[in-house]
């Protein structure tokens, strides 16, 4: 993809990937905003980079992401591309019942919110100049980390609606981009750690950045980045041998 002079939407801009991407569009010179719950994130993000236009939404909310497109069409009608970004992790014991609350979170979040706002969103791209969506998947599309079982079915499914929507999008000039990070050192499935400033482990943010930039620049349309390409090559051949190290 063109990877400047574009007008970008990141959900979940207020922290690890989004908020590394949104930082790395404007150097190259896009208009970026960024949407995120945490209202506080939102605006010391907006005074550190001023480039950066925020706007608190909740993407696992029909009404949010309605209302979000519309705020859009307003304010940034030159709006191109759309990054379904924001995401959730939670860890689930499935021998004992589980809170459907945390259930409805996750799908909600993972796969009910970038399904609907594509769809809200592919009619005003559509007549755009190289407009583009990206869904964020994961290498876990392809392999399963058990004990976090919802996310990787939001996640597989994710990589399953983007060959899908790519299909149907086939005879408008939007690309859609599915883009798959391997673990990466950021806030995601924090809840789980006691201590939250603990790392997550996985590359660092910069390292993840600079090679998903390339594989977009070079326009591959199902992007595996680092550690994620050997998950998809491999995949589910490996799932006892994976499993086993949690
Ligand atoms: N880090 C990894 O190892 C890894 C690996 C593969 C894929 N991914 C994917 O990469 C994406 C970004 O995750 P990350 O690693 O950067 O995690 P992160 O640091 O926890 O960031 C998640 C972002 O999503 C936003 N978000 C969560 N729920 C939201 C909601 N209901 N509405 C709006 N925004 C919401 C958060 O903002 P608020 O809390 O302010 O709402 C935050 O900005 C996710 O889709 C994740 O699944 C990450």
């Amino acid at each position: 993809m063109q990877i400047h002079g574009n007008t970008i939407l990141i959900t979940g801009g207020t922290s690890g990937i989004g908020l590394a991407f949104a930082e790395e569009f404007v150097k190259h010179g896009n208009t970026v905003i960024i949407t995120g719950r945490r209202q506080d994130r939102l605006e010391a993000i907006q005074q550190r980079i001023p480039g950066i236009v925020v706007k608190q939404s909740d993407i696992a909310d029909a009404a949010a992401r309605e209302e979000l497109v519309e705020w859009v069409y307003a304010n940034y009608p030159a709006t191109n591309v759309l990054i379904n970004n924001a995401g959730v992790q939670l860890a689930m014991d499935l021998s004992q019942p589980v809170d459907p609350r945390r259930i409805h979170e996750e799908i909600n979040t993972n796969l009910v919110g970038p399904v609907h706002l594509g769809s809200l969103f592919a009619p005003h791209l559509a007549n755009q100049e190289n407009p583009v969506i990206i869904n964020v998947t994961s290498g876990l599309a392809w392999l399963p980390a058990a004990f976090m079982p919802v996310y990787c079915a939001t996640k597989a499914a994710m990589h399953s609606f983007t060959l899908s929507q790519r299909w149907q999008l086939r005879n408008t000039n939007i690309k859609v981009i599915e883009l798959a990070p391997p673990s990466v050192d950021t806030e995601l499935g924090h809840d789980r750690r006691a201590d939250k400033t603990q790392s997550h482990g996985g590359i660092p943010i910069p390292e993840f950045i600079q090679e998903a930039m390339a594989a977009l620049m070079e326009g591959e349309l199902e992007a595996a980045i680092g550690g994620a390409k050997d998950l998809r090559a491999k995949g589910e051949t490996i799932f006892e041998a994976f499993n086993s190290r949690f």
